[in-house]
């Protein structure tokens, strides 16, 4: 039997009630998820996810018993841990009190004020529900503000699923667009490289077409992947310069590496800034903050308002509540954040050893706290790693993702997130396994 058949039969032989809701979801849903990563990849090689039924710290159980060391933290939602009972104890009891009268509400605005105290460049914020809405709607006022039509944004940067930005956004949409949306050209919308200085030319080009151009600091769904600090601040000046309107995608990288934003931590002041995940302790969320003369273009007084608000479920009051509680922790967690952004860092130099020696195509990155494992397509080709979704091993990242599962440990990108629950046993017992199982896939 090959390593990918004894894993996958012992993932099913253990994972039987999983199995049977698998059976059962994809009747009923759309490859039996509600977001495509859910898959996790593994049909790719004949395995399925688990269910899970109860997720707590840093460990997850499934609805087989088993328990996982997660470093997926709720869609990198959850830098605190999971069901955290202060967070647990304010939607408590929010709910007690009625949790969506849709009326405005006291917790919104002590939200966005304290946001606003962590922040160097917002001035004004609007609540929605997802990040998807937040981007969406951070470029649509990016082009009423400046009357132009054209945004550029990052090959394999990742802003949600909206129609404006799902553009070159990586696998499976590896040189194609998902069908159902315009192409880029009929939707203004142009994509560059990071950290390739060819794009300063483009920017002065199109100076006067150009909108915005949005840019996670740290590509999230593009690899782990970090934008050079020259990169960004290049960025900013010469969006100042031509009235450009600068996005910075927080969503991820806001309140991960310490209580606020990244740009703050490089002295860069983003015109907008959209926000999500962590915020509301992994509650749903999204968020456009940034100058108020852009912000206030949503302000429904005036008849030329640009409508950037109309979920039932913005600013939803569990969210607001738990955000609240949320930035009261963080802003006392300056230690753990320290301790896991150097845990994931030594994570990620003792994977590449264990790699290095390994005959194998993987490596490892991310910034502090994100980890992330990738399996080349042809380590020997030796792309760049900025260029990493387009070369994968997408199988073999699947069987990896699966034998981690078998041996206890889940995650996505190889490994995810660290959280403020995990410990250097974590840490050493994800290498040990990892080292046990990497013979598997020498070339
Ligand atoms: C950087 C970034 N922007 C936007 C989004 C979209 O957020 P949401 O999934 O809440 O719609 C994501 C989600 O993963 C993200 O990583």
């Amino acid at each position: 039997m090959t390593f990918q058949e004894d894993e996958v039969n012992q993932y099913q032989k253990t994972h039987k009630n999983s199995e049977l809701l698998w059976k059962r979801s994809q009747k009923v849903l759309a490859g039996g998820v509600s977001h495509n990563l859910r898959q996790f990849d593994l049909p790719l090689v004949g395995g399925f996810p688990a269910f899970i039924s109860k997720a707590n710290g840093n460990i997850l159980t499934d609805v087989d018993g088993h328990e996982y060391i997660d470093y997926w933290c709720g869609h990198f939602s959850q830098v605190i841990g999971h069901n955290d009972p202060r967070i647990r104890n304010v939607v408590i009891e929010r709910l007690q009190n009625g949790w969506h009268p849709g009326m405005v509400i006291e917790e919104q605005t002590s939200f966005a004020e304290r946001i606003i105290e962590n922040s160097q460049s917002i001035e004004k914020i609007r609540f929605c529900t997802s990040g998807t809405e937040a981007t969406m709607y951070a470029t649509r006022l990016a082009r009423s503000y400046t009357n132009r039509n054209l945004i550029a944004k990052a090959k394999l940067g990742w802003h949600g699923a909206n129609d404006t930005l799902f553009y070159d956004v990586g696998f499976p949409f590896i040189g194609k667009d998902t069908p159902g949306i315009r192409n880029m050209d009929e939707a203004g919308i142009i994509t560059y490289s990071i950290n390739d200085n060819s794009f300063f030319d483009t920017i002065i080009k199109k100076k006067d077409e150009l909108a915005a151009i949005i840019i996670e600091p740290v590509l999230g769904g593009g690899g782990g992947i970090s934008v050079s600090e020259d990169f960004l601040k290049r960025l900013r000046e010469l969006t100042e310069k031509f009235g450009i309107i600068l996005i910075f995608d927080e969503i991820i990288t806001g309140y991960r590496y310490h209580c606020g934003f990244f740009q703050d931590k490089i002295g860069i002041k983003a015109d907008l800034t959209t926000m999500g995940k962590i915020i509301s302790g992994g509650l749903p969320v999204g968020g456009i903050g940034g100058k108020e003369e852009i912000i206030n273009l949503a302000d429904p007084k005036t008849d030329n308002t640009t409508l950037i608000g109309g979920g039932t479920f913005s600013a939803y009051p569990l969210s607001m509540s738990a955000g609240l509680k949320t930035l009261d922790i963080l802003e006392k967690s300056r230690t753990d954040y320290e301790r896991i952004n150097k845990l994931g860092e030594e994570l990620v130099s003792r994977l590449n050893e264990s790699f290095k020696g390994s005959n194998t195509d993987f490596i490892a990155n991310g910034r502090g706290s994100m980890v992330f494992i990738h399996a080349y397509a042809d380590y020997s080709s030796k792309q760049p790693i900025t260029d990493i979704m387009t070369h994968k091993n997408k199988r073999r990242e699947a069987l990896f993702q699966l034998a981690l599962l078998n041996r206890h440990i889940t995650g996505y990108h190889g490994l995810g997130a660290l959280n403020f629950c995990h410990k250097k046993t974590d840490v050493d017992k994800t290498i040990e396994t990892i080292d046990s199982i990497l013979s598997f896939f020498s070339n």
